[in-house]
């Protein structure tokens, strides 16, 4: 059985979500990098979310907002999501398809380099309990080492893309993004401060926790 025919009979089942179809559609329309996170990982996001009862979420890479919902739905009141972006329109589009999702108070936006938006919230005293990273595979490492210094132990990091369209298993691949979300993938799995796995499904979503 090929991983696509499973892929596809697990979607198969999912119930049809307007909300996700309208962000892709916005996507569409916009001429945007049509890359958001496979569908059964974006069930994952909230899952995991609501699962951990987390109240103080940071997502590195917006897109069109696509993530953004799948984390901001798994909020109890009162819970936050902190989105970073680096292009303001997509922020902008991320914001608007947010708010037609009835999501819209829950997030805010840092549009700018990321790696800059880390440094103010550390700066701010901001604490996180759950860090999804989806933004420039180069900076994995980096935005790693971020998420070990703004979340408490017990906070969930997540990384999307752990193969990147396959680049990662080949070894003939030497480039700095390839090389780094080898890196990436081999401490979220091995780094004694973490408890880490990789989900081989669609393109690899790596999950840990911070013991
Ligand atoms: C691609 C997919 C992603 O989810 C991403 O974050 C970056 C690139 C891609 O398929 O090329
Ligand atoms: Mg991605």
């Amino acid at each position: 059985m090929e991983t696509k025919q499973r892929e596809q009979y697990a979607e198969s089942l999912a119930a049809h979500d307007a909300e996700l179809e309208r962000v892709k559609e916005g996507i569409r329309r916009h001429g945007m990098p049509e890359i958001s996170i496979a569908p059964g990982y974006g069930k994952l996001l909230t899952m995991l979310v609501r699962m951990t009862g987390a109240s103080r979420v940071l997502e590195i890479g917006a897109l069109g907002g696509y993530s953004g919902i799948c984390l901001a739905r798994g909020l109890a009141d009162g819970g936050t999501l902190t989105s970073l972006e680096l292009k303001p329109e997509y922020a902008a589009l991320a914001h608007e398809h947010l708010r037609q999702a009835g999501l819209g108070e829950k997030v805010e936006y840092r549009v700018g380099e990321a790696l800059d938006s880390l440094e103010q919230l550390g700066a701010e005293g901001r604490t996180f309990d759950f860090f999804f990273i989806d933004a420039d595979k180069g900076n994995y490492p980096n935005y790693l080492d971020w998420a070990l210094r703004l979340g408490k132990p017990g906070a969930i990091v997540i990384g999307d893309n752990a193969f990147m369209n396959g680049k990662t298993l080949n070894e003939e691949e030497r480039g700095n993004a390839v090389t780094q979300m080898r890196a990436f993938n081999a401490r979220m799995t091995g780094d004694p401060r973490l408890e880490g796995v990789l989900l081989p499904a669609y393109d690899g979503l790596t999950i840990a926790r911070f013991r």
